[in-house]
């Protein structure tokens, strides 16, 4: 298998550490590790031995994962470096050539990557703009799921629209996978990092085939740490652990212990009442610059994460409107072409600092008034 380039993160990659304004990033401005650890709890992380972690992750991380979840023990999780790589033993190990996956879209382009590059057949179903909502357009959903469907993969909360699935819309993507036998795969990362602070539902635990992966780099703000995780039927997590094997062997030993206290149920909380204000500050201050660009910006309002998918009219391409905003303002953000969205659509992350946000909507603005106002 020849594995195809995954354009966003090669993107990210070459360009986020070198602009001044990184409006590429999906997640929130990251803790620091002395926001999050007690001095006594320091000292103890100092004469931790940098031995190999337990591969599958430590018994106490895995049991305070699975408390983020309705009926899981901690024989349903399997700790992983990253959601990236949950998603990717996943992948490799439900999917063959020509097997069939029906994937929303627009979505964080991973699993599409990994699922072309196996040879498999992607039966797409797509995220609409309705009035206030993007939702799942049924007709295609219906159409996307047939008799030979192995898997259904959605992203929710998703990445790039910030759009969060309602209950009733969860219970039919279970109904049709259950009608056919699919398995389920619902990449949470960004679950926690809800605006209007209701957790949103996981899929997790009302269907026997379904599969949760989740992580602490969005919704909790430490992405550094490469802690991910996958919440699933015992006997797939054993499955997915022997891939582990050939992949990275075992979480992180210092994250592992810095997990756990990330996970405390108090904690949480506490992580993710800050990314939500931090959230809401920042909505309001790019909502406020939306809103005074008169007509050039349609967007529909995230309910959960730091990204948006805002549609435009300038008269350019989103890749060409970002390559020329990054070369001439120093400011990166993601064209809706790496979503296999239109060429008007752009994706916004807005989970920095809110100065720094300010600064670099400002440009932005420079930009356009440079550009298109003339
Ligand atoms: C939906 C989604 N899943 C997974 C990832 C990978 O994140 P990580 O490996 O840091 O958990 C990302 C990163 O942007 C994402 O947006």
């Amino acid at each position: 298998m020849k594995i195809l380039p995954f354009e966003m993160e090669r993107y990210q990659s070459l360009w986020e550490n070198i602009v001044d304004y990184n409006l590429s990033e999906s997640g929130v401005h990251p803790l620091q590790l002395n926001e999050l650890i007690s001095h006594d709890e320091l000292a103890r992380l100092v004469e931790l031995p940098l031995g190999y972690n337990q591969t599958n992750g430590s018994a106490e991380l895995r049991r305070l994962i699975a408390g983020f979840y309705s009926n899981a023990g901690k024989e349903n999780v399997l700790v992983t470096s990253g959601s990236a790589e949950a998603n990717f033993l996943n992948t490799l190990f439900l999917l063959e050539p020509n097997d069939e996956i029906a994937l929303m879209l627009p979505n964080y382009m991973q699993i599409w990557g990994l699922a072309k590059s196996l040879g498999a057949n992607i039966r797409p179903f797509h995220l609409k703009p309705n009035h206030t909502r993007w939702e799942i357009d049924w007709d295609e959903f219906d159409r996307a799921v047939t008799e030979k469907t192995k898997l259904i993969a959605v992203c929710h909360p998703n990445n790039p629209t910030g759009a969060r699935l309602q209950e009733d819309e969860i219970e039919r993507i279970l109904e049709k996978a259950a009608s056919v036998g699919a398995w389920v795969l619902s990449d949470e990362v960004y679950r926690g990092s809800e605006r209007d602070g209701n957790l949103s539902l996981s899929f997790y635990g009302s269907y026997d085939r379904v599969i949760v992966n989740g992580g602490l780099s969005k919704a909790f703000g430490l992405p550094g740490l490469r802690i991910g995780w996958v919440v699933a039927p015992p006997k797939l997590v054993d499955q997915l652990w022997g891939y582990k094997d050939y992949t990275t062997i075992s979480p992180n030993t210092l994250s592992d212990h810095i997990a756990q206290i990330a996970l405390q149920p108090e904690k949480r909380e506490k992580i993710f009442q800050r990314t939500r204000s931090l959230i809401r500050k920042n909505f309001q201050i790019l909502e406020n610059w939306m809103g005074g660009k008169a007509g050039l910006f349609q967007w529909i309002p995230p309910e959960a994460s730091a990204v948006t998918l805002v549609r435009h009219r300038l008269p350019v391409s989103s890749n060409d409107f970002v390559t020329k905003l990054r070369d001439e303002k120093s400011v990166l953000i993601v064209p809706g072409e790496q979503f296999l969205m239109p060429a008007d659509y752009l994706r916004f992350g807005f989970g920095t600092e809110s100065e720094n946000l300010t600064a670099a909507l400002d440009l932005v603005s420079e930009f356009i008034a440079e550009k298109f106002e003339k």
